[in-house]
């Protein structure tokens, strides 16, 4: 039966602090990275089962669990992972969080490309380490934009880093990044002794039929040199449940990263365990086909809408994600779009700024909800605009 994405729950309720509720009743939320979808009737009737069963105790991730993971590593990209270097973890933030604290220095800083998901800019205060910038340039052609990466600031920047945040596919810009420049990252980090944390958290929502390759799957060296990070959360719309997989193919680094895991307590919910066992089982693969199918709609609804109603605004055509990055420096604006939008439009989009350098002047709209939402929003900002 198909999956009817034109219809999202009402999850306005008063008791509950969520994207829906975070700003006032008549502001529509564009902002947050979770979408208005109900995760997969395979998750949820897992979820009713344990719920219906009675007991909520703890559980620790089992070895089953494990064997699921690297079993759809190697379905989805060919890639042998064992499933002893699959370390569960409460989320992707606290996965890159405790790799900074792991691996991280004084003396090195962590390596980001701007601009890129707010919470890897607060990794430096959090660990105490420094942040270097290789900010991917951008590119205009007509109302698009495109980015990418200029190699000699990325090799004269990794000098000053001990770890590399990759983000891939990028949040914002929605960019899946080429084997030849992975492989070209990749190569760089290892001749300077830098460790590779790889955000994949967006792998899976694939737009059009764009296909995905691990960093780590490329070679069994940059495996060594890699801490893979996955989770079932955006994919399958289970962020609340806060699990993912950090997945470490180098005993010693997997050794030393467990260590700050098991120190922290970092011990996932029983119910995350359980909706990743399902997302990643293969039942939900028929829904996420569907999502992606939808979710590429709407991509397509937003470019063309930007082209045809706004003009002065430029978009990214995103090849992963549900998130548009939107420029308005061309229009002027006498305050950032963020403001101008939540107070003239009612539509809570994401600051560009918390993206870091080259945030300023774009605002990111997360279109995964559904079309007659979606242009509701954009009719909103079009009409505040002109
Ligand atoms: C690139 C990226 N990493 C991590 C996260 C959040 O991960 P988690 O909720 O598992 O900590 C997000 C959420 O938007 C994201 O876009």
């Amino acid at each position: 039966m198909p999956i009817n994405f034109d219809s999202t729950p009402n999850r306005r309720d008063p008791n509950v602090k969520n994207k829906w509720t975070w700003y006032p009743n008549d502001v529509l939320p564009m902002w947050v990275a979770d979408m208005d979808f109900p995760a997969p009737k395979p998750i949820l009737d897992e979820l009713h089962k344990v719920v219906n069963q009675g007991v909520l105790g703890y559980e620790m991730p089992s070895q089953s669990l494990q064997e699921t993971v690297a079993k759809r590593m190697d379905r989805l990209y060919r890639w042998k992972v064992q499933p002893d270097s699959v370390v569960a973890v409460t989320g992707i933030v606290s996965g890159f969080n405790v790799a900074a604290r792991a691996f991280g220095s004084k003396k090195k800083g962590i390596l980001v490309q701007p601009p890129v998901y707010n919470e890897f800019h607060e990794v430096k205060n959090n660990v105490g380490i420094s942040q270097v910038n290789a900010p991917l340039v951008k590119r205009v052609d007509g109302n698009i934009l495109s980015y990418e990466i200029d190699w000699d600031v990325f090799k004269k920047q990794v000098k000053k880093a001990g770890i590399f945040l990759l983000c891939n596919p990028h949040n914002p810009l929605g960019i899946i990044f080429s084997r030849k420049d992975l492989l070209q990252m990749a190569k760089i980090c290892i001749e300077n002794n830098v460790l590779i944390v790889s955000d994949e958290i967006h792998s899976e929502l694939l737009l059009d039929d764009h296909t995905f390759t691990p960093m780590s799957k490329l070679s069994s060296e940059i495996a060594q040199h890699t801490i893979t990070l996955i989770a079932p959360s955006k994919t399958f719309n289970v962020a609340g449940l806060f699990c993912g997989f950090a997945i470490i193919p180098n005993e010693k680094l997997r050794l030393r990263y467990d260590k700050e895991v098991n120190q922290l307590r970092l011990h996932v919910s029983s119910l995350g365990l359980h909706a990743a066992r399902i997302a990643y089982s293969g039942q939900c693969d028929g829904w996420l086909k569907e999502l992606r199918r939808y979710l590429t709609g709407n991509r397509d609804f937003l470019v063309n809408y930007v082209t045809e109603y706004m003009p002065g605004v430029r978009t990214t055509i995103p090849d992963a994600t549900y998130l548009a990055w939107l420029d308005f420096t061309e229009l002027k604006l006498k305050k950032s779009p963020f403001d101008f939008f939540m107070q003239k439009a009612k539509v809570a989009v994401s600051d560009g700024k918390i993206f870091g350098a080259g945030g300023e002047g774009h605002v990111r709209l997360n279109f995964g909800t559904s079309r007659k939402i979606l242009k509701q929003g954009l009719d909103r900002m079009c009409k505040s605009l002109y």
